[in-house]
């Protein structure tokens, strides 16, 4: 986070207020969230997209009403993938129509429930749900502005589990074989569809622009291709979110301004070689604006040194509380928060307190020597994706989200407590 700092004497401050009184008041683990930060970051969305296009911020990120409101008041727009996120998003005030339904299997009262609200976008994921959200929207006496999902056939350079445009995964309607073309027949016969664009988001955690510029050359020809066919211009492309943070300094984000660059010319110069008119772009950025706005803060429990390997240090949270190092070998950094040392840097792992030696949340990083139990450890970047897919592993309490501001701290999700687990348990 921008705003981490570690002054002179070796003290760290976030947004000014040393973590030993962070951890103090709101305990261990946490995770700090910065909340000019994510603001910033949304304004510089914003900025780079400029009037003419629109930003989605992609709520399974990380979703709360807090966040909700500052989108809202940052003029972004929101992705939501579940009636959960959907709920806390109309809760919190996001206008209905500044939110997009995703996702590849939306239950019939999902579908009920955003069309109720009068969503701004649902984004079609399989022919069975074309009819479906058409048949329902034709019963509610509406007609619900839809894009259609494509999977345009690109390996994009990421783990497999989060990559989505190549063709054997379960994302989207493929453009090979002439799927899209036929999905696009159908939605623009059907009375309760405005079919206003296409849709393609290739994975995550991508630094490469190539497999966003194959993407956006794709969906224009299937544009060029409906024109040809149907005499309609299509007036919107969404490119997906996916873009990546730097978890460790050998990666390299690139900035807004030059995605936005990126994409811009691209579609545009397709757009003018098709004889197109350049349809409204949207992007849906998740990670890269929650991402790196949020570290999360443990205490150091036990050390134990194994000769000749590495020393394990274990933390007071764990797999519970961030899944990413286990489920994707993702690469985190740490460091100690709570005071200086000058002990030589040993080889180390961070781990959790979970019943399994998978449950790492730092694989290799260098600590001094003199870690030692009560010491607290920051984990940078684990805003995106780490509270969002907490769990209750061993009974875990999630931990709280606490915003920074203006020289205090605020729980925005509060810590679970031992009842809140029970309450579901009522055999
Ligand atoms: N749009 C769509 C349709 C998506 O499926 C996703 C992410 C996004 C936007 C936002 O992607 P982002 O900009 O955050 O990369 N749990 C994984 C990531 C899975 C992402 C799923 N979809 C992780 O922890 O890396």
């Amino acid at each position: 986070s921008r705003t981490v700092r570690r002054d002179a004497d070796g003290v760290v401050t976030v947004g000014g207020i040393d973590v030993k009184t962070l951890a103090e008041e709101f305990g261990t683990p946490a995770y700090f969230l910065d909340e000019e930060d994510f603001r910033a970051r949304c304004r510089a969305w914003r900025e780079a997209f400029g009037t003419g296009a629109d930003v989605y911020y992609a709520g399974k990120a990380f979703l709360s009403r807090a966040v909700v409101r500052w989108l809202t008041e940052e003029g972004l727009n929101l992705d939501v993938c579940s009636g959960g996120e959907l709920a806390t998003a109309l809760g919190a005030g996001m206008p209905a129509e500044r939110i997009a339904l995703h996702g590849n299997n939306k239950s019939t009262e999902e579908i009920t429930r955003a069309v109720e609200a009068g969503v701004g976008r649902i984004v079609l994921d399989s022919f069975q749900e074309i009819a479906r959200v058409a048949h329902i929207a034709q019963r509610l006496g509406k007609r619900q502005r839809v894009q259609i999902r494509v999977t345009v056939g690109v390996e994009a350079h990421t783990h497999e589990f989060i990559a989505t445009a190549h063709e054997d995964q379960k994302f989207g309607i493929a453009l090979a074989g002439g799927q899209a073309a036929e999905a696009v027949r159908r939605a623009l016969t059907l009375d309760g569809l405005e079919l206003t664009g296409i849709h393609s988001h290739i994975g995550s955690q991508i630094f490469d622009m190539a497999g966003f510029e194959v993407s956006a050359r794709r969906v224009v020809q299937l544009l060029t291709a409906v024109r040809d066919e149907h005499g309609v211009e299509l007036p919107e492309i969404d490119l997906g979110g996916g873009l990546g943070i730097a978890y460790t300094s050998d990666d390299d984000p690139r900035e807004p301004h030059e995605i936005a660059k990126a994409l811009g010319e691209i579609v545009t110069k397709e757009c003018e070689a098709a004889g197109l008119s350049v349809p409204r772009i949207s992007v849906e950025p998740g990670r890269a604006i929650i991402g790196p706005t949020a570290f999360t803060l443990y205490e150091v429990g036990t050390v134990k040194e194994l000769e000749g390997l590495r020393t394990y240090v274990s933390v007071d949270g764990g797999m519970s509380d961030n899944i990413r190092t286990a489920l994707y070998d993702a690469e985190y950094t740490v460091a100690l928060v709570s005071r200086t040392s000058d002990a030589e840097p040993m080889l180390s792992r961070v781990v959790g307190k979970h019943c399994e030696s998978g449950d790492i949340i730092v694989r290799d990083a260098f600590l001094p020597a003199d870690v030692a139990p009560g010491d607290l450890l920051a984990v940078p970047a684990t805003g995106a994706y780490c509270r969002s897919m907490a769990s209750n592993y061993n009974h875990a309490l999630r931990p709280p989200v606490v915003a920074v501001e203006g020289g205090a701290g605020r729980v925005i999700v509060r810590r679970e407590t031992e009842e809140d687990l029970l309450r579901l348990d009522v055999g």
